[in-house]
């Protein structure tokens, strides 16, 4: 299928009760030039599913330079495990020096993560993404009830198409819980980061994650001084606008 003829809003209806596993396949089977966006959490199942299909399917992984030790461990892990080239994004070294330089390495505290998210994560995803057609993303509404509750599986990108160009992302876990993701991961043997096996629910930058509690919501654990409706970084500013 060409871009020209892909109908993200008739998909998203049509497959909006399909398996994350028809939905991958939707998305290598429409675009060439598509690639996961891989977090190193379980999102590592995106790939276990993808490769069924594609074996040689492209991931990329923005490394904003703050990951946990065990989640660059992880990533080597899931590289090595499927056998697989992980594009690991690095940001730019200038703009993160001027940061740290003006700010120190903890201004996220201070005055919001939104700076921090766009020189480390956004940026750098937006060079990604301007090289491709569709990604694939592991994005769940479960995870977020204040800004993830309208995740379709599959959308026009609304933050990074350009007038030139539309830009599709998949969403295949949208309507999985993450009971559902779980029961997958020890079902299919599939390989976990370690972090997950100490109380951290939803893992992002080190300094900007912290384990849960029983029974709090996964999200409160991601930049937990901020407000809920603002816990996005850019990776998907257009679920803020939804
Ligand atoms: S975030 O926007 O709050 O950081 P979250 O951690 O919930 O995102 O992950 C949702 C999805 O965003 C992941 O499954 C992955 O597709 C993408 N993502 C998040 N962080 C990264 C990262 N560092 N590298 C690549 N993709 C990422
Ligand atoms: Fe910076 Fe925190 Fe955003 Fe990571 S999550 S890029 S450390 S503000």
């Amino acid at each position: 299928m060409s871009a020209t003829e892909f109908n993200p809003d008739q998909l998203a209806n049509e497959y909006s009760e399909r398996s994350p596993a028809a939905i991958i396949k939707l998305g290598l089977e429409s675009f060439e030039n598509i690639a996961i966006s891989f977090s190193g959490a379980e999102d590592v199942i995106l790939i276990d599913i993808a490769t069924k299909i594609k074996p040689d399917v492209k991931v990329f992984s923005l490394d904003t330079g703050r990951l946990h030790a065990e989640t660059y461990r992880f990533i080597e892990q899931v590289r090595e495990h499927y056998n697989i080239e992980i594009d690991v994004l690095s940001p730019d070294a200038e703009t993160v020096q001027n940061l740290v330089r003006a700010k120190g390495l903890y201004s996220f505290y201070k005055d919001g993560h939104k700076e921090c998210c766009s020189i480390r994560k956004v940026v750098p995803l937006r060079r990604k993404l301007m090289t491709l057609d569709a990604w694939i993303t592991g994005q769940r509404k479960d995870q977020s009830p204040d800004t993830r509750n309208a995740v379709p599986v599959v959308e026009k990108d609304a933050a990074f198409s350009t007038a030139d160009k539309n830009l599709y992302k998949f969403n295949p876990l949208s309507n999985w819980t993450s009971a559902e993701v779980w029961e997958y991961i020890r079902s299919n043997g599939v390989p976990f980061n370690a972090l997950h096996e100490q109380g951290f629910s939803s893992i992002g930058c080190e300094p900007c994650t912290r384990a849960v509690l029983p029974n709090q919501h996964e999200r409160e654990g991601r930049w937990w001084w901020e407000e809920a409706t603002q816990k996005e970084c850019g990776l998907h500013e257009g679920n803020l606008k939804k």
